[in-house]
């Protein structure tokens, strides 16, 4: 599962089209059969699948470019957890933020040699990817998350000291985000060279203000404005839902590009389904994923494929840490 299911599931995903649309943008499985003329694959391989939407089912007819070999000794719910996001990742901090794939190679356009990365949701499916991906160029993550439980996976997990990451809403009640990641996580010792956004709201201001000259936010998703429950219309808390989207949806921060000129600074925003069609930069994606060498992916809840209300509902709490994954016949392998 992808957090865009639920803006797919809740008409908020435009290009998903009018509903009956069949959400979902990644899977994992055995091939069953193959096209003609496709050589890369066999039938009986254990593979993993990207397709624009329609991945929540039991069967999938998906391109030969789009479907990579799933890695020895990988489960297929680690398979099913790791190459959208790992991509995502790869897009948002080595293209847009400009930032190596490797310790050794240089910055592209980065001025700071530090490689502070600010992450929001690190503790969330691409969340994780990024802050592996940060480590693995040997820069500086500093993280946000919802709650202390994350915190302390981040810790466990990837050695994030606490005072990296931030628990928003707790560690910059007083202060506020920009105060606490530049006196506490990055100890008074300069900026952010890149912010990879996908909460928004509140935290924009903040984050652009940390970035050094040259730096660059990347904002990815609008999770903030996503009310946490449903917005059936039938029922009182879907009415209330509903106000809640509009005010955050009118609330959204903006930008006076005039001023922008003496920052310095970058804004950009991306939809990576948007990208598919662009082969060969899909190709160099999975390329360099395949080079990071990323470890396996933390699939922190499985839930049956029947159960998928319960899921979506479950996600939509903001509670979720790694990836959410649905497992078809019980996962069987
Ligand atoms: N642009 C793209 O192409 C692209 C591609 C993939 C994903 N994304 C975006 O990247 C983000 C992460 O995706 P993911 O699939 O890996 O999901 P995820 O991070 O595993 O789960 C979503 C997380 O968003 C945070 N959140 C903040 N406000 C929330 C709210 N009002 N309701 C629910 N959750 C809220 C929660 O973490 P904390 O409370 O800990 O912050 C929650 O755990 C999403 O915003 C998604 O839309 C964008």
């Amino acid at each position: 599962m992808n957090f865009a299911d639920c803006f797919t599931v809740l008409g908020l995903y435009d290009e998903a089209g009018p509903a009956p649309i069949t959400p979902g943008f990644e899977a994992c499985g055995v091939v069953e059969s193959i096209g003609s003329d496709v050589t890369t694959h066999a039938v009986g391989d254990r593979v993993i699948g990207l397709k624009r939407f329609s991945c929540y089912a039991t069967v999938l007819n998906v391109e030969e470019d789009f479907v990579r070999p799933l890695r020895d000794n990988w489960s297929f719910a680690e398979g099913a957890s790791f190459l959208a996001q790992a991509f995502t990742a790869w897009y948002a901090l080595c293209v847009l933020g400009a930032m190596p794939i490797s310790a050794k190679e240089q910055s592209r356009h980065v001025t700071s040699a530090r490689r502070a990365v600010l992450v929001h949701s690190a503790a969330g499916g691409v969340g994780l990817q990024l802050v592996e991906m940060v480590r693995h160029i040997g820069g500086i993550v500093v993280c946000t998350v919802g709650n202390e439980e994350k915190a302390k996976l981040l810790k466990e997990r990837c050695g994030i000291p606490r005072e990296r990451v931030i628990v928003r809403g707790v560690d910059d009640a007083a202060d506020g985000l920009e105060k606490v990641v530049r006196e506490r996580a990055l100890a008074g010792e300069g900026g952010l060279d890149v912010v990879v956004d996908s909460v928004l709201g509140r935290n924009f201001e903040p984050g652009y203000n940390l970035l050094n000259t040259g730096g660059r936010y990347i904002v990815m998703g609008v999770a903030s404005m996503m009310p946490r429950g449903g917005l059936n219309i039938f029922r009182p808390s879907g009415w209330r839902n509903l106000i809640t989207l509009a005010l955050n949806y009118l609330r959204r921060p903006s930008l006076d590009l005039a001023q922008s000129i003496n920052d310095n600074k970058t804004v950009s925003g991306f939809n990576v389904s948007g990208l598919f069609s662009e082969m060969e930069l899909v190709k160099r994606g999975f390329k360099e994923v395949d080079q990071m060498e990323l470890p396996r992916p933390l699939v922190g809840r499985k839930f049956a494929f029947e159960d998928v209300r319960e899921a979506m509902v479950f996600f939509q709490s903001g509670k979720s840490k790694g990836k959410l994954v649905l497992e078809v016949n019980g996962g069987e392998e």
